[in-house]
């Protein structure tokens, strides 16, 4: 595989998704920098990416999609491919906080952020993985969280949605890794971005307001995360590595944060039991990586 990449990332707008785009472009791998309504609401980001682009000579070209519509993926995958011919690296990072006592949310609400958080890497996964198989090569991202691995209160439903998203990435890396392919999970502790100004809010107040003092917990835990965030280029940065490692030699997780919360001690343990669970299916061998081996009838 050439070293510049091919790279598709969902929700670019903003935040980690803005500056991965910046960042792998500038080191010369083309950037599908994919966002809701670049025509309308993100307008104006739309523009300033495609000012830098301009202005800088980055290969990067912003594509509408939205992670919850599996038309909007499908065509933004199409264009993808049809341009560049190949999708090497996808990175699923849309996604949003939901803050909240468990009982204040709602179940359109609980939905509503599953469908984004969860179901939209499904959806860009089952589209990007038929190209990559045919390639025989290929890397999925997952943006987690170190609330992937640990709970937080008021965070329930968030957890929940990355808890789901690293169980399927995981498996992933099982079944694709003979392929060729490899599953990667990144798991940013709290960095500034938008994410906190764009963070929905338990809707049932009437639920909360019962609570006593733990209806002050999501305000307790929301102001100390975002008071000891740290700076979003250091998770762009380590996308960059993570891209530019080897095919084979990537690892399956990636903590990077201020503040570990024991992250990488359950990242580790997992591995251990995870290994034996596969020795106990007799599966070893099978999950391993190997380059370039498509099963045969890959479509
Ligand atoms: N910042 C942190 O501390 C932190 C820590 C751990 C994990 N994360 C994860 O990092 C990812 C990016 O978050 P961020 O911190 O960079 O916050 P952000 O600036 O709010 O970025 C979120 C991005 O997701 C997009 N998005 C939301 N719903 C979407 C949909 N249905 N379809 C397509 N795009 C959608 C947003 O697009 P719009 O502009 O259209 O809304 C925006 O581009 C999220 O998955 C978040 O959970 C963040």
């Amino acid at each position: 595989m050439d070293s510049k990449q091919v790279v598709f990332i969902t929700g670019s707008s903003t935040g980690f998704g803005r500056l991965f785009t910046e960042t792998l472009a500038r080191k010369g791998h083309t950037v599908f920098a994919t966002m809701r309504d670049p025509g309308g609401r993100n307008a104006k980001n739309a523009g300033e990416i495609r000012a830098l682009a301009e202005k800088e000579s980055l290969p990067v070209h912003v594509l509408e999609m939205d992670v919850t519509d599996d038309a909007s993926v499908e065509r933004a995958v199409d264009a993808a491919v049809g341009k560049a011919g190949r999708i090497d690296v996808a990175i699923n990072n849309a996604g949003y906080y939901l803050s909240g006592l468990e009982e204040a949310v709602t179940t359109e609400q609980a939905q509503r952020l599953m469908d984004t958080n969860f179901i939209g890497p499904v959806r860009v996964n089952r589209a990007v993985l038929p190209h990559m198989r045919r390639q025989r090569s290929g890397v999925l991202i997952h943006v987690s969280s170190g609330a992937g691995r640990v709970v937080i209160p008021s965070a329930g439903f968030y957890c929940a949605s990355k808890f789901a998203l690293e169980a399927l990435a995981e498996a992933y890396s099982y079944e694709l890794g003979g392929q060729g392919i490899e599953s990667v999970i990144l798991q940013p502790g709290q960095y500034e971005t938008p994410v906190f100004g764009n963070t929905v809010r338990g809707a049932d107040e009437a639920r909360a307001s019962t609570y006593g003092a733990a209806k002050e917990i999501p305000a307790k835990i929301n102001g100390a995360l975002s008071s000891t965030a740290g700076n979003a280029q250091e998770v762009a940065d380590e996308v960059l590595r993570i891209i530019e490692t080897p095919a084979g030699e990537k690892q399956l997780r990636y903590f990077i944060g201020p503040q570990d919360f024991g992250v990488n001690e359950i990242n580790a343990l997992s591995k251990r039991v995870q290994t034996s669970v596969l020795e106990a299916f007799g599966l070893a061998d099978d999950t391993k990586f190997r380059k370039g081996k498509a099963v045969a009838g890959a479509v």
